[in-house]
């Protein structure tokens, strides 16, 4: 068995410094290369199952192999099967095997992805390595172009060529980790939890905190939250849709976290005393997938009001927001951006603010 054993952790562009910081809060391993929506990391132990509870990760791999990105055309592609060879197959799933303690697959899957323009599509790229590694490991090879979704217990294999590097990787757990057990229920908008999880981590929660998402969905903020601070004081969850109240309280009924209180509200008037709040967590309605309604659809600067209003003097918010402009009006009603960081959803840029509560004089 291995000792040196790499690992990479994939997540949304604009991420990777949160994930990068949660490997190491973790005592995971030690950072080896930050790239393009990847962090890569060389275990302190090699066997440590902590790997497969990062919460801002999409995913996380076993690395299998690096090397030359095998350029635009066609005529590289066969440099992958020397990828292959390069790598222990039969090791790295005897690794993921006690990992995710998961039986030896019975096939094998590749997924691809590149940078920049090929001539060739992720198909080809996804044959090349799917039939080298059936051939070394003396299994089926599920191909994708003509078969489609692969069968759930074939080893996923992923191959990266990101401009420089080709990479190939084995996924540690059978479903993606961005993929939560909890949210069986979801809405327009809905947040992607590894994205969820990097909000709650920057909110900063503590013990005793009360913590609010004003316009909750289906409610991943909050079960996001409370999964990484049950010591938090309580959690409160507000939306004025009631679909999505049913869909909040079905996701925090799966996770077992019936703590967490869900009402119906306008976010722009909540039912809430002055200053009782230590944390907001929110991903406002845009006007764009979902429909801003009620008081902030007519007065859209009441929601500005309300956060400082509802905030204790050391209160923080973090919002995902469209632009990093709309923290004008923040700034008129008192709240001062503290942090500021772009994150690219499906190609989307959009911003993630942090902001506190303006000190009186
Ligand atoms: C982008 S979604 C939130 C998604 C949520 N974070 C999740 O992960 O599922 C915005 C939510 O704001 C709600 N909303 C719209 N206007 C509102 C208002 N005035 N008060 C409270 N909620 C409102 C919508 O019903 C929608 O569920």
């Amino acid at each position: 068995m291995r000792d040196d054993v790499h690992f990479v952790a994939r997540c949304a562009r604009g991420l990777e410094p949160q994930l990068a910081t949660e490997i190491l809060q973790r005592e995971l391993g030690s950072i080896t290369a930050i790239g393009h929506r990847s962090v890569h990391f060389r275990a302190w132990r090699p066997y440590d199952t902590g790997v497969t509870g990062l919460r801002t990760a999409d995913d996380v791999f076993l690395l299998g192999a690096r090397g030359r990105d095998v350029g635009r055309t066609k005529a590289g592609l066969p440099e992958l099967a020397a990828l292959v060879r390069e790598a222990d197959p039969e090791e790295l799933l005897r690794h993921r095997t006690v990992l995710a303690t998961t039986e030896r697959p019975p096939g094998v899957e590749v997924s691809a992805s590149f940078l920049g323009r090929r001539s060739f599509n992720r198909y080809d790229a996804e044959d090349a390595v799917g039939d080298a590694l059936a051939a070394r490991l003396k299994v089926p090879y599920h191909p994708r172009r003509t078969q489609g979704a692969p069968p759930p217990d074939y080893a996923p294999w992923r191959l990266t060529l990101d401009g420089t590097r080709a990479t190939l990787l084995l996924r540690v757990t059978p479903r993606p980790l961005h993929r939560r057990p909890y949210k069986q229920s979801t809405v327009p908008g809905s947040l992607h939890p590894p994205l969820a999880a990097a909000m709650t981590r920057l909110a900063d929660i503590g013990p005793g905190h009360t913590v609010l998402d004003p316009c909750c969905g289906a409610g991943t903020l909050l079960i996001e939250a409370a999964l990484a601070h049950p010591e938090a004081g309580r959690y409160r969850g507000y939306d004025i849709d009631p679909t999505a109240l049913e869909a909040a309280r079905a996701n925090r009924t799966t996770a077992s976290l019936d703590r967490i209180r869900i009402q119906r509200g306008d976010a722009g008037r909540l039912p809430l005393p002055n200053g009782t709040v230590d944390r907001i967590v929110c991903n406002p309605p845009w006007g764009t997938q979902v429909e801003v309604k009620a008081s902030l659809a007519k007065v859209p600067t009441a929601w500005w009001r309300e956060l400082t209003r509802l905030l204790t003097p050391t209160g923080t918010a973090v919002l995902l927001l469209p632009t990093p402009t709309p923290v004008s009006p923040a700034i008129e009603a008192g709240l001062l951006p503290t942090h500021t960081q772009r994150i690219h959803l499906s190609g989307t840029p959009t911003y993630l603010i942090k902001l506190e509560k303006e000190k009186p004089r």
